[in-house]
This record gives C-alpha cells, sequence and structure tokens, in this order.
C-alpha cells in the first residue's frame, strides 16, 4: 500500500496533534509533531539567557543554534515519540505557558526555521509521515497528498488549553490563556516567512462543535481515500 504525506496545519490549540497522533497510529505512520520542535528552542533560549523578560536576543540566538540539537526518539513502553533538546527529554518543560508566551517570536525568524525545516524535510523523504504544525502544507511538504487545516473559535480553544494545563497543576487563568492563544495566531499569521495560511488545496476543518471521534473518522476516511488513489 502506497505511503501518503499527511500535512495538518491551523491555528494554536485546535487539536491537531491529537488527530494527528490518532492517525499515525492507526496508520502506523511517524507522527511529527514541528510546534514540538520550535518550542524546544524557545525553551533553550530561556534557559541560556537568551530570552529575557520580553527580551529576545535574535543575534544570539542565530549564533546558537548550531549548538542547538532537536530531535525525536521512539519510547517503545508508551508507544510515543518523544521530542530531546541536545539529547535530553523536554515534553512536558515545553509546555508551560511561559513557552508557549515566547514561542511565536522564535518561530518568526528564518534561520531557526530554515535548520527546521531542513530536519523536517529528512524526516519526511520517505513519506508515511503525519506531521502538523503551521506551514507544512504550504512549504514543508507542498505536495503532501492530504492537507488538513483546522481551525475552531478562539473562545473555545482557550477554554480547551485552559482545561489541559490546570489539570496537569499549572497555575494559570483563563483571561491569560485566551491571550496567548489570540496573540500567537496574530503573530504566526503575519509574519514574513512562512506565515499561517489555508493552502489553496487544504481541507478546513472547524472543530468548534464537533466532537473528535466524528472528526478523526471524517480525517481517516479523507486519508483512505488518498492512500488508495480515490481522489
Ligand atoms: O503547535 P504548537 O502550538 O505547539 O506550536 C507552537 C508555536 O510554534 C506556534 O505558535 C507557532 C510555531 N510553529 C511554527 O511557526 N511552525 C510550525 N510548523 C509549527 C509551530
Amino acid at each position: 500500500m502506497r505511503k501518503i504525506t499527511i500535512a495538518i496545519d491551523g491555528y494554536s490549540s485546535t487539536g491537531k496533534s491529537t488527530v494527528a497522533k490518532q492517525l499515525a497510529d492507526y496508520l502506523s505512520y511517524v507522527y511529527v509533531d514541528t510546534g514540538a520542535m520550535y518550542r524546544s528552542i524557545t525553551l533553550y533560549a530561556l534557559n541560556e539567557g537568551i530570552i529575557k523578560g520580553d527580551e529576545l536576543n535574535k543575534e544570539a540566538l542565530i549564533a546558537a543554534l548550531p549548538k542547538i540539537e532537536v530531535a525525536f526518539s521512539y519510547d517503545s513502553d508508551s508507544g510515543t515519540s518523544q521530542v530531546l533538546l541536545n539529547g535530553e527529554r523536554v515534553g512536558s518543560a515545553i509546555r508551560t505557558l511561559e513557552v508557549s508566551e515566547h514561542v511565536s517570536p522564535v518561530a518568526a525568524i528564518p534561520e531557526v526555521r530554515k535548520k527546521l525545516v531542513a530536519i523536517q524535510h529528512q524526516m519526511g523523504k520517505e513519506g508515511g509521515i503525519v506531521m502538523d504544525g503551521r506551514d507544512i502544507g504550504t512549504v514543508v511538504f507542498p505536495n503532501a497528498e492530504l492537507k488538513i487545516f483546522m481551525t475552531a473559535d478562539a473562545a473555545e480553544r482557550a477554554k480547551r488549553r485552559y482545561l489541559e494545563l490546570k489539570n496537569r497543576g499549572d497555575d494559570i487563568t483563563y483571561d491569560e490563556v485566551y491571550e496567548n492563544v489570540t496573540e500567537r495566531d496574530r503573530i504566526d499569521t503575519t509574519r514574513a516567512d512562512s506565515p499561517l495560511v489555508k493552502a489553496a488545496d487544504a481541507i478546513e476543518i472547524d472543530n468548534t462543535e464537533t466532537n473528535l471521534e466524528d472528526q478523526f473518522h471524517t480525517i481517516l476516511q479523507l486519508a483512505k481515500d488518498r492512500i488508495a488513489g480515490r481522489i
């Protein structure tokens, strides 16, 4: 059976990674969370004092890029892949509100994008991959056989993210999360390099009111059609 490339792009907290992971599991494809890669570089910048308060020292970050290694390792116990920053697992450290608040300016730096897109190309060159992010269908894999563009109402997205962070014990308010989600959308859609935009041939899915199970089956059917060459 042919192995296709599936690109899932969309706004922050639309549940891209949940559905991407489900699809990859079902199809036995590799799943790549590209947001985790931009978050890992942001974590490095925070840890090294390259971001201080609200100030991002772009030149220092660009100079440090050759020292930053971002990779994934497959964990057979949990059946998931873990993001590694210079060899260390940073899966939960990159999910804090602090990283979320600084990641979009980091992701707007062309040198950062160039480095990560090269890694993404390498990971996806054989097909059999589900990759989620902001520019996968437009820049990273413009020839992907299936492109999904996910949206949902901002208040609903903020609510979902707020509950997720609260459940893991983070000390945050709904208003902070709403502010972060909408501010990231603003920066991600207006940056000069690879802004978040729906590819002309992407299928838009608004999941404000959809249950996640239905959404999964809709996207899975689209994937099966593409794999069988029906569309
Ligand atoms: O998917 P996420 O929320 O974890 O992504 C974090 C940030 O990384 C997002 O606000 C923008 C950036 N990003 C990007 O610019 N390009 C990608 N392909 C993935 C994420």
